[in-house]
């Protein structure tokens, strides 16, 4: 499984650092949707889904965390500590967000609007679907 993990331009000078995203430029996809997570209690773990269509970048703008992401055939574990770096999920890609810093705030960029149905909750559905999709000529 290929982890595509960005690295944004910083805008630093001596007054500090910027980081600015655009869509189709740092962001492959039109960003029609942002969301955001802190105050996340210890020991928690979030996520538990993937998605059909939706795609994300996820950005620990503070603090840090941790993202298993599971293809269906491979897990990666990565780390979120940098506010300049972006984790692209793809659609079709169990993800769990781990292991907060009391700190942490976990930003999404999403290539869609909040839609339910795009939803997969259920890990055997989530295999199934991968199944499906490996029996489909792209
Ligand atoms: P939830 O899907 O449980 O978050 P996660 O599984 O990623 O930890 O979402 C928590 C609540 O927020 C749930 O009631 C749905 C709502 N929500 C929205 O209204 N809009 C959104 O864009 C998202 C991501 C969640």
């Amino acid at each position: 499984m290929q982890v595509i993990k960005y690295a944004f331009q910083q805008h630093g000078d001596e007054r500090g650092q910027l980081v600015a995203l655009e869509e189709f430029k740092d962001i492959p996809f039109k960003i029609k949707r942002v969301y955001y997570m802190y105050d996340t209690a210890q020991g928690v773990t979030r996520g538990y889904h993937a998605h059909k269509s939706l795609q994300q970048i996820l950005i620990c703008i503070h603090g840090s965390c941790k993202i298993r992401l599971d293809n269906g055939k491979e897990k990666k574990i990565v780390t979120l500590e940098k506010p300049y770096e972006g984790l692209y999920v793809s659609n079709v890609m169990w993800r769990e967000m781990f292991d907060f810093s009391s700190d942490a705030v976990l930003m999404v960029l999403a290539s869609e609007l909040y839609d339910e149905s795009d939803y997969i909750r259920d890990y055997d559905e989530f295999l199934k679907f991968v199944n499906s999709k490996d029996g489909v000529k792209e």
